[in-house]
């Protein structure tokens, strides 16, 4: 089994996009380090960009069959609006976890509201690259099978 970690529009720009919001670490810094601690725990990790909605449902349709055990996901602004990978998740059935660098209920409003939350296994937010790994450590645990 492995982990599928799925990023969503912008997201590539980390690095240089809002650095006071999103921090100074690259996609590829992040990306890096995630399969690194995947490594260390014996899974594997693979990770997966697109500003493109329609690629990441497909991505997320392939999640069925290639055996992702886990998603950790930011869906970046589309949290905020596409019930197309919100069915697109449910029609898989792979748990996943929604991630955000940000603190999302500390901006404008419009991104309190997020279409994932309620299927998520659990939300992490506002650790900045930090929470990449946190949701991934809660990832590990469960195919582990250490409790979080
Ligand atoms: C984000 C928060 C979203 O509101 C925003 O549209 C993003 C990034 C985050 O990681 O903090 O692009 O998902």
């Amino acid at each position: 089994s492995k982990i599928l970690v799925l990023h969503g529009p912008n997201l590539n720009l980390l690095g240089t996009r809002e650095p006071e919001v999103y921090g100074r670490d690259t996609l590829a810094d992040i990306d890096r380090r995630l399969v690194e601690q995947g490594k260390r725990a014996g899974v594997g990790v693979s990770t997966f960009q697109s500003n493109a909605e329609v690629a990441l449902i497909e991505r997320i349709h392939a999640a069925k069959s290639d055996e992702t055990a886990v998603i950790v996901f930011n869906p970046a602004a589309f949290t905020h609006t596409s019930i197309a990978l919100r069915d697109a998740l449910a029609a898989v059935g792979v748990p996943f976890i929604e991630v955000h660098l940000s603190n999302v209920h500390a901006r404008e409003p419009f991104r309190k509201h997020s279409y994932f939350s309620d299927l998520a296994i659990g939300v992490v937010a506002g650790f900045g690259a930090k929470s990449y790994e946190l949701a991934l450590e809660a990832a590990i645990s469960r195919l582990t099978g250490n409790k979080n």
